[in-house]
């Protein structure tokens, strides 16, 4: 599945995605990660930095889901598929670590890169968007600034 410039410039405004596994056992987990970005039209990329049971968990059970919002247009998307684990020793390790080096610092010891082969993607909206379907996403935008008080600019 594509990954098209809508999905892509709503990655890049997520501050954080949300990925989630299934143990060998079956159970759920989910953990937040920051450091992602859209690896080419068809991947994303997730370093893990300290993710031991989301890791653990794509080894023995491929299928994950991935959901990132932005928090300011209420918007975002869910996007399901298989994962792989790339460790640092494998020859394609600093082509997929150079994708996020936009978002890495120093500090971060990458283990491991997790990347995404999207099947398939759908759109996350808030309730908002159904009760006033009118709305564009710049006055959803507008209106949630103003309910957390932010300020542009200052
Ligand atoms: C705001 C935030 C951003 C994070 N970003 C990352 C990340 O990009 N990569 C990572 O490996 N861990 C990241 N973490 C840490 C993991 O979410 C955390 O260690 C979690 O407990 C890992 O759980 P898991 O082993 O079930 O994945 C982040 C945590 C927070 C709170």
């Amino acid at each position: 599945m594509k990954i098209n410039s809508d999905v892509q410039s709503c990655l890049e405004k997520s501050v954080l995605c949300w990925l989630a596994t299934v143990s060998k056992e079956g159970l759920p987990n989910v953990s937040p990660k920051e450091i992602f970005a859209v690896y080419d039209d068809e991947h994303i990329a997730i370093a893990d930095i300290a993710s031991p049971v989301t890791v653990r968990n794509i080894k023995s059970h491929p299928d994950v889901c991935v959901s990132a919002v932005d928090v300011f247009s209420q918007s975002g998307f869910k996007i399901t598929g298989k994962a792989q684990i790339y460790t640092s020793g494998t020859d394609i390790f600093p082509q997929l670590k150079a994708s996020l080096s936009h978002l890495l610092t120093p500090e971060y010891i990458v283990r491991n890169i997790i990347l995404l082969k999207a099947e398939k993607i759908s759109r996350i909206l808030a309730p908002s968007y159904h009760i006033h379907p009118e709305r564009t996403e710049a006055e959803h935008r507008e209106r949630t600034y103003k309910t957390y008080g932010v300020r542009c600019g200052e």
